[in-house]
């Protein structure tokens, strides 16, 4: 068989905190693909890096004092106890801020330029004047214009969900400096992506196979691209970022660098070149060889990136840069069918789990189980992670070593009897292993992983129904009790054989006991030889147990109950109430807000002898038809905002609950009242 020669990656995590559980997660599923291809005979090289890049990286590290180089150093010193902790056999570690990387960048950069598919356009953004930079969406901070709630992102309310654009929020202020953002424009770089001739190669990218034969993208991934590549859809990618930012620069660009998901990719050829560079071979070859498969192991949140940038990115950089052939799409990985989530406690700590002594490999085993190649989410349960280790595991295919190798050790001084090849159970088990290779070829870890325990339950039966321990009681059926217990070794050396992309390091410890030599698919053929004999037996693993696993994940805190009302602010001296002027205000037009799909733009008249413009973030609520000549209150001495649509003079009052499904309520006056008049 021809052998295959792959370059295969995971995503590179964000080098500004520690490994959590997704992250090995996606290492685990792709440590099994790389085990079992490795088990083929086939080469592969399967290397990792951190992404360092990015102003969150930038401001993390200013806030401890450090440049950014320490900061992410710092992290990746402790990537490698993760790594070894979880069996995840990268061969190499790299980092996005490494000269291979600032090369690899500029070079795809300089030959987009030159195709032909690089332009500059003048952009407006927020712009922070006492950090002096321009403010990333989630360093912008204000009021949510639907629900009202304070202290939200520039992109997203986490109170009511709502998404809006960070020129929308009412009194947007900078996360960094609690500075009140200017829009400022500046010179961005963009890559024309929205080219018609980009969008027809994506298609016919999503549409085809890798060099295996195995579809680039699986179909859930495919359809998803499809809708993002519909006619026109696809808008050109700012590629840009202004100094100060901790990135690579742009090439004849005084002060501009590369957004971090430019360079972030690159990451995955750089860490190729400087682990070819170490090994001693030779980077470009290997790339352009023929053979040679590009294949990204990464989760759903990061498609676009992978599927749509990165391929337009390397296909129209050209020569030696070839496209992925396979991009294997994972779902994400929640704890009780719940989203995993650091403030909420809920999710698995990997160093904690390898601290209290866990066995790695049962959590590889677990997460096998439930892996497919789709990118359904994995969810993690107690007791089902129990059930399936040790019901499944132990109970199933460690059982069956130490039914049998006592008897061969200490009655056959550990020699197994000929003729296993005849044996009508190693041969129902022989016959499978070319399908569970195939099986995690395709990523169907579930499918291949019941295989291997159904497999494991024919020879539990068959030992159950031979019953050694009675035949060894009886030396005239001493042939009898020999071929059993050399059948149901065998069979353990298969069952192994299938399960060690799963757990290598019990596979090492069995290759050892067997004294059979490195197990892989070819090698199934041929059975243990009666000449070697075997080693003692030692216990393999032990059973996982709920104590364990309660002081992983202990129960969930009991939250506390929600008050009925939000709770009342902290008391106020009559002096701070009389400093706001709050007055009946006649609305004496409302209208839609162009471009905003949370304002209204209400005209409004406080006997002031001149009209009033106010932006209000009501539109969800109230038809502008309705709202037209009734009465309301505004508090009329805020200091003047700028707004993206105009200037607002003033703030509408309105009543809100802890429920933003109760709703949103302005006021009105009882009969009597008239613009002007003030509250007190
Ligand atoms: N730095 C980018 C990737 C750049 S690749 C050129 C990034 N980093 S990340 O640290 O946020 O995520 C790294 C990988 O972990 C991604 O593939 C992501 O999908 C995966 N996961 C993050 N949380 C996850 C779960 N809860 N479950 C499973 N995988 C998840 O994105
Ligand atoms: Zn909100």
């Amino acid at each position: 068989m021809q052998k295959r020669q792959i370059f295969v990656t995971t995503a590179l995590p964000y080098a500004n905190g520690h490994f959590h559980i997704g992250h090995i997660m996606e290492y685990i599923q792709a440590d099994i693909w790389v085990r079992s291809q490795r088990m083929a005979g086939n080469l592969v090289h399967f290397v990792g890096a951190d992404d360092t890049h990015g102003a969150p990286m930038m401001i993390a590290a200013q806030k401890e004092g450090i440049t950014p180089q320490e900061f992410v150093a710092r992290i990746a010193s402790g990537r490698k106890a993760y790594l070894d902790g979880f069996h995840i056999a990268f061969d190499h570690w790299h980092s996005t801020d490494s000269q291979e990387n600032v090369e690899l960048s500029q070079d795809i950069y300089k030959r987009l330029k030159a195709a032909g598919l690089i332009y500059t356009k003048d952009i407006e953004q927020f712009y922070d004047p006492v950090k002096g930079m321009f403010l990333a969406d989630r360093f912008i901070k204000g009021t949510c214009p639907k629900c009202g709630a304070e202290d939200q992102y520039g992109d997203n309310c986490e109170k009511c969900g709502a998404v809006y654009s960070p020129t929308e929020l009412v009194n947007p202020f900078s996360a960094l400096s609690g500075a009140t953002p200017e829009l400022r424009s500046s010179t961005h770089y963009f890559f024309r992506l929205s080219d018609p001739v980009c969008a027809q190669f994506l298609r016919d990218w999503v549409h085809g196979k890798g060099k295996s034969g195995a579809d680039r993208v699986q179909p859930e991934v495919r359809a998803k691209d499809e809708e993002w590549l519909e006619d026109g859809k696809l808008g050109d990618w700012d590629i840009s970022r202004d100094a100060p930012y901790f990135g690579i620069e742009i090439p004849d660009a005084p002060g501009k660098y590369f957004y971090v998901w430019l360079d972030a990719p690159v990451g995955y050829l750089a860490s190729l070149k400087s682990y070819a560079d170490k090994m001693g071979f030779d980077f470009l070859e290997f790339l352009t060889h023929e053979k040679t498969e590009q294949i990204h192991f990464i989760g759903k949140d990061i498609v676009y990136f992978h599927t749509l940038f990165w391929p337009a990115m390397l296909h129209f950089a050209g020569q030696p840069y070839r496209v992925p052939d396979n991009v294997f799409v994972h779902g994400f990985m929640t704890v009780d069918g719940r989203k995993m989530s650091k403030s909420r406690g809920t999710g698995i700590s990997p160093m904690k789990y390898l601290e209290l002594g866990m066995n790695p490999e049962w959590l590889r085993y677990y997460l096998g189980v439930k892996m497919g190649p789709t990118n359904d989410d994995v969810d993690f349960s107690k007791a089902d992670f129990l059930a399936r280790v040790n019901s499944d595991l132990i109970g199933k295919y460690v059982n069956i070593a130490s039914r049998a190798a006592g008897f061969i050790v200490k009655r056959f001084d550990g020699h197994v009897a000929d003729g296993l090849d005849a044996d009508p159970i190693v041969n129902e088990l022989r016959a499978v292993v070319p399908q569970v290779a195939a099986l995690y070829n395709d990523r169907e870890y579930a499918k291949a992983l019941r295989l291997v325990m159904e497999k494991a339950d024919v020879v539990n039966e068959f030992v159950d129904r031979e019953k050694p321990w009675d035949l060894a009681k009886d030396e005239t059926k001493r042939a009898e009790l020999h071929r059993v217990c050399s059948v149901a070794l065998e069979s353990f050396r298969l069952l192994t054989t299938m399960i060690k992309p799963v757990l290598p390091a019990t596979a090492k410890n069995v290759e050892t006991f067997l004294n059979c030599g490195e197990l892989t698919w070819e090698g199934a053929a041929t059975p243990l030889s009666s000449e070697t004999p075997i080693m003692p037996f030692k216990h393999l693993m032990q059973r996982a147990d709920m104590k364990q696993l309660d002081e992983l994940m202990p129960a969930k805190p009991v939250e506390p109950e929600k008050p009925a009302i939000e709770p009342i602010a902290a008391e106020v001296k009559i002096d701070d109430f009389s400093k706001c002027d709050f007055r009946i205000a006649k609305i004496v037009k409302c209208e839609h807000v162009e471009g905003s799909d949370k304002l209204l733009r209400l005209t409004v008249d406080l006997g002031e002898g001149k009209t009033r413009n106010i932006f209000s973030g009501i539109k969800a609520h109230y038809k502008p038809e309705d709202l037209e000549g009734k009465l309301t209150v505004v508090i009329a001495n805020l200091a003047p905002r700028k707004m993206r649509f105009g200037v607002s003079e003033g703030m509408l009052l309105s009543a809100s609950g802890l429920d933003a499904k109760d709703g949103l309520f302005i006021l009105e006056p009882q009969e009597g009242a008239k613009p002007g008049m003030r509250l007190r």
